[in-house]
């Protein structure tokens, strides 16, 4: 299956970016892993990380005509201020997984509400670049069942 992995904004630093909040590997680091393991699986896999909300929703909905089956999204600081991702989302009603580095809930009360949790088949957060990892099993396994 054909599966798109969103990153949104500044996480395009990660490895320099508050590193103890966020370590050290960065971002074309996760994506090579997670195309690496998605192939291995018999699946494809597309990303895209973007500091601008627009492309963000136009990536969302290009993914309702391109064969996306799942998609994985860290929107990143959006995750706490967009109505329009989760609008996005909500109308292409292509199922995704919510994945955070750091544990927003354990950071200060404005990461505490997300803008799409209550849409997200799940969430994983906490596990720094494994956060990533994590998701893509779990996606894996909700593709071959
Ligand atoms: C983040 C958590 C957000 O609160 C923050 O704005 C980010 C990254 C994470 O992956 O831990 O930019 O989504």
């Amino acid at each position: 299956a054909q599966l798109l992995v969103l990153h949104g904004p500044n996480l395009n630093l990660l490895g320099t970016r508050e590193p103890e909040v966020y370590g050290r590997t960065t971002l074309a680091e996760i994506d090579a892993d997670l195309r690496q393991r998605a192939e291995a699986a018999g699946h494809r896999l597309d990303s895209l990380q973007s500091n601008a909300e627009h492309a963000l929703v136009e990536r969302i909905q290009a993914a309702r005509g391109d064969g996306t089956a799942l998609i994985l999204i860290n929107p990143a600081a959006f995750t706490h201020t967009s109505v329009a991702i989760r609008d996005a989302l909500a109308a292409v009603a292509i199922p995704f997984i919510e994945v955070h580095l750091s544990n927003p809930h354990a950071r200060e009360p404005f990461r505490r509400h997300s803008y799409v949790s209550d849409l997200a088949v799940g969430v994983i957060c906490g596990f720094g670049a494994d956060s990533y990892r994590y998701a893509l099993e779990a996606a894996i396994k909700r593709l071959a069942s």
